[in-house]
């Protein structure tokens, strides 16, 4: 196996900086879109042997170094309760978002084995056939929170912080039972063989850091003990995206491996992180729309910028965007291949 990835997020020297894309299976690939004009993107998720085929797509048309499950952070929502749907215009939409105490109460914990099956069975299979590490993931509470007191995606986020400020403690509940959710969750990941975790925290940024603190870090911390107690261990990244201006919270969630958007210049972040984390990031998607000398461009400025770093993963700062032209992200990568090997 290619385990560079694996090596980076320890703090190893490597030959070179490993790279993948987060939502590196995607639409932006007509080879995935092939398989979505068949199936809705929920069946695809429940579908272990398309899954697993999904996941391998991006390793081998662009040549990353690790892989992603394929699957999406609100699937295991769906058996606590939640009645999930993906709509084209809309994204995802739950019909029956959680605004009461009653609504809180009527949400149960779930059993990762018994309740989401094809997550785990499509872990076992990709562990067969794939020649790089496999990223195993979930949302983190807050962010998986807001798209249940939302019903869906939202810009500020009002239902949530309503109920942050008038009902804390039923917005603390909710919290915990996700948390319990989030850690059963990534801890059968494990036991089926995933190498790294990632816990997205997408919508964090929306909170100053003294609520962060109080309504959303403890959460995180806890599932990292706890999954730093299982036997058997594999690095944890968090990716706090939009939290570059709460870097001194963010770091005290535990995880091996920070996640930076493009909003930090790399070289302050990895400072920030006392030159001890290995970061992962920090390229604008955006900048798959340049040329291919800009890429290079970009790709050797992060790297440099991330040079006094235990080690570092290189990635977009957020998902890749539908729009994305296949051939710049395979440039990109080659970008990050070429340069980091020579000047390392
Ligand atoms: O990275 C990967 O390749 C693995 C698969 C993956 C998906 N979603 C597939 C997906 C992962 C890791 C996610 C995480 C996810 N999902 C996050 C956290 C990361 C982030 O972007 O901040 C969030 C917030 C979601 C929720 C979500 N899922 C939204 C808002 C949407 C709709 C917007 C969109 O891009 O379509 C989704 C749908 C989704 N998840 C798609 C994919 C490939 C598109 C579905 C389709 O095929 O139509």
């Amino acid at each position: 196996m290619n385990d560079i990835f694996l090596r980076a997020c320890q703090g190893r020297k490597t030959d070179y900086t490993p790279v993948w894309l987060m939502r590196q299976a995607g639409r932006y690939m007509p080879e995935y879109q092939k398989i979505r004009a068949k199936v809705d993107f929920l069946t695809l998720c429940k579908t272990p042997e398309l899954a697993t085929e999904v996941t391998l797509q991006p390793v081998d048309i662009l040549n990353v170094d690790a892989a992603i499950l394929f699957s999406d952070i609100l699937v295991p929502l769906e058996p606590m309760g939640m009645q999930l749907e993906f709509t084209e215009q809309k994204g995802p939409v739950f019909h029956n978002p959680v605004r009461t105490s009653a609504d809180v109460h009527a949400l149960r914990a779930i059993d990762s084995q018994a309740d989401v099956p094809y997550v785990l069975q499509a872990i076992r299979l990709l562990k067969q056939s794939l020649k790089v590490p496999l990223i195993g993931f979930s949302g983190a509470p807050f962010t998986l929170a807001t798209y249940m007191i939302e019903g869906g995606s939202s810009k500020n986020f009002l239902h949530t912080k309503r109920m942050m400020y008038q009902s804390p403690e039923l917005f603390q509940s909710l919290m915990k039972l996700v948390s319990g959710v989030v850690t059963d969750y990534l801890l059968a990941q494990i036991r089926s063989g995933v190498d790294t975790v990632q816990i997205f925290d997408s919508w964090v940024g929306a909170l100053s850091p003294h609520d962060f603190e109080r309504f959303a870090l403890p959460y995180v911390q806890e599932i990292i003990r706890a999954l730093r107690a299982s036997e058997r261990q594999v690095p944890i990244i968090y990716f706090a995206f939009n939290s570059s201006g709460m870097m001194e919270q963010v770091r005290k969630a535990g995880a091996d491996v920070y996640g930076l958007d493009w909003r930090i210049e790399i070289a302050k972040a990895v400072d920030l992180l006392d030159r001890n984390h290995v970061v992962q990031g920090n390229l604008d998607p955006c900048a798959l729309f340049g040329t291919r000398e800009t890429i290079y461009a970009e790709a050797r400025r992060i790297l440099e910028g991330a040079r006094y770093a235990p080690n570092h993963i290189f990635n977009l700062g957020h998902g890749i965007l539908p729009e994305t032209p296949v051939d710049n992200a395979k440039t990109m990568v080659e970008a990050v291949h070429e340069i980091s090997l020579k000047a390392l």
